[in-house]
This record gives structure tokens, C-alpha cells and sequence, in this order.
């Protein structure tokens, strides 16, 4: 059964089951279920970045708001539950809000939260996927504030991400910026921790990549069959994490099959991490005239405002 899914996804997917290593692009993490195992991660004692993040963003928000000063719309890419902005809407009341992910209904339910909250600010979700070219012709004229937070970026590689900043660069038009979440490199531990949780929930997250697939494309991945490998790449600093097979895997779906033998592999993401210089460096390059950044007092997270001034 193949459902409403585009032709383009579809041959993307299968694409990606076809190469050699095999691979499927994490944003097929976020069906609904995938968003909520997503926002389990976030609570996990072992998944630092979530909460560092907020602790930077909450002891700096003065600091933060100030260099923000005021705008006309706050759009966040990769809005998930649409509580990170909470504080940034609190203090900034931009006259509206639009709110960016890949999973749409997970967007709706959350946005209907924040509205209720703040009923003054006009919102709309929008599922969008951010890997594709983004622009906003009706937002011209307006003071925008980019919202990217959580480290999303890290699924992009250096180039794919120098491109994004860019793009948004150019959609700010000179005034405005981006506020952007970034995790650091750190100890090996501590980073390898964080997607080897004990509970098994990023494993799950992991596993539930293949239930999607499923869904979308009628493929007959045996769950039981596969397992979650994660490890952090010293040579390209990256986090990856991979579905290995526990034996023969005869995969098939309408139009296709592939045997995957025992040990073999499926990359599912990669998680950039980067050296704060280095991240301060692309946002430069990418054409923001100042950027100002915040850490906590372990550096490990890194929050930036990249503005033009
Ligand atoms: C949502 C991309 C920031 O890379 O840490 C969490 C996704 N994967 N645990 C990350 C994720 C495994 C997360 N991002």
C-alpha cells in the first residue's frame, strides 16, 4: 500500500535503500510517533544538548532579547513542539510567528497550544522541508528573526549548512538575523552517551525510522531484525547512527527489493558537532556582519545571533 506520499519522496527513499552504504535521511525520523520519541530523547538525563540549551537561553535571555531588539516575525525552522520559542515570544512580541517542520500534524497540535497563550501574536504552521530551497517573498519587507534551535543543524553537513545561512542571510535583507542553537565538540563520552541512552529511546527512535518507511513507501522491514549502532566520528566530527542488520534481511517493496546480509548497514543521521570558532567562522562567511554567541560554563552547547549591523 502506497500512500499520498510524492513521487519525489518516494524515489528519494528508495534511492537511499539502493546505495551502497544504504541510507535514510533523518527527517523520515518524524512521523508522529518519531516526534514524540524525538521529544522523550529531550528528557533523557544522557541527551545533554535540549536542556543546556535552555539553561543558556534562560540565564542569557536579557542578553539575548537586547541584541535581538525588535522584529516583525519570529520564523522557526524545525519548530517541533513550539515551546522553545515560548521565552523569545514572551519578551520580543513580534506581531506574528511562523512555525517550520517536516511533521505537520505534530506542528498543529503544538501551535494550537501557543496560540492560546499568546493570542495576540498571529501564528501559522507551515511542513515544510527545510533541506529543499526556503524562501519567503511575502515576508520582504519585514524584520525577520530566523529561529533554529536545538542543534538541528548538525544534520547537515559543513557545505549544506554554510548554504542554509546564506539563504537565510539573503532572506533577511539586511536587517534581522538569526538566532541559532548549535552543539559543541566535547569528550567522546559524553557525546557517544547522549545517543546510547540507557532506556533505549534513542534506539527506539532509531528502529522507528524502518515502521515509517513501512507506512510510506509499503516496504516490509522486519523491525526485529535490525538494531541501532551509534558512535562519534573523530575524523569528521560527526555523531552517526546507523541500523545494522542481525541477519539476512530480504527487504522488499512494490517495485523493488534489496537483501541486506548480517552486519550490514543503514546510515539513518549524522549530527555535526562543531568547534565554536569554526561555527562563528561559516556565520560570518555566510554574509551576517556580527555575530555574538553564548555558552554555559562547560561549553557544551553553543547559542549565536547573527545579525547584520
Ligand atoms: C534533532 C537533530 C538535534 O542530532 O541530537 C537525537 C536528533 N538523534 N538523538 C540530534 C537526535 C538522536 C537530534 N537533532
Amino acid at each position: 500500500m502506497t500512500l499520498s506520499i510524492q513521487d519525489k519522496l518516494f524515489h528519494e527513499i528508495i534511492d537511499g535503500l539502493q546505495a551502497n552504504p544504504a541510507s535514510i535521511s533523518p527527517k523520515f525520523f518524524y512521523d508522529e510517533l518519531g516526534s514524540s520519541l524525538f521529544q522523550a530523547i529531550t528528557h533523557l538525563e544522557e541527551y545533554y544538548p535540549t536542556r543546556v540549551e535552555r539553561e543558556i537561553m534562560q540565564s542569557k535571555l536579557s542578553q539575548i532579547t537586547q541584541a535581538i531588539a525588535s522584529v516583525d516575525v519570529i520564523v522557526e525552522l524545525g519548530a517541533g513542539n513550539c515551546e522553545k520559542v515560548r521565552p523569545l515570544l514572551e519578551t520580543i512580541a513580534p506581531k506574528q510567528y511562523r512555525a517550520l517542520d517536516i511533521s505537520a500534524d505534530f506542528l498543529e497540535t503544538a501551535l494550537a497550544n501557543l496560540h492560546h497563550d499568546y493570542p495576540a501574536i498571529d501564528m501559522r504552521a507551515i511542513a515544510a522541508d527545510i533541506t529543499q530551497e526556503l524562501s519567503f517573498p511575502d515576508l520582504q519587507d519585514q524584520r525577520i528573526l530566523f529561529f533554529y534551535s536545538g542543534s538541528s543543524i548538525g544534520n547537515f553537513n559543513p557545505p549544506e549548512a554554510s548554504r542554509l545561512f546564506s539563504n537565510l542571510a539573503r532572506e533577511c535583507h539586511g536587517s534581522g538575523g538569526l538566532l541559532i542553537g548549535v552543539d559543541l565538540v566535547k569528550d567522546i563520552h559524553v557525546l557517544e552517551r547522549a545517543y546510547n541512552d540507557i532506556l533505549g529511546v534513542t534506539a527506539a527512535f532509531n528502529l522507528n525510522a524502518l515502521r515509517h518507511l513501512n507506512y510510506l513507501i509499503g516496504s516490509n522491514f522486519a523491525i526485529r531484525g535490525w538494531e541501532h549502532y551509534a558512535f562519534f566520528n573523530q575524523t569528521l566530527d560527526r555523531i552517526e547512527m546507523h541500523l545494522r542488520a542481525k541477519s539476512d534481511q530480504l527487504v522488499s517493496w512494490p517495485g523493488g527489493h534489496r537483501q541486506f546480509f548480517a552486519g550490514e548497514m543503514i546510515h539513518t543521521e549524522n549530527s555535526y558537532k562543531y568547534p565554536k570558532a569554526t561555527f562563528l567562522k561559516m556565520l560570518q562567511e555566510a554574509g551576517f556582519t556580527q555575530v555574538t554567541a553564548w555558552t554555559d560554563p562547560e561549553s557544551n552547547f553553543l547559542v549565536c545571533f547573527a545579525e547584520f549591523k
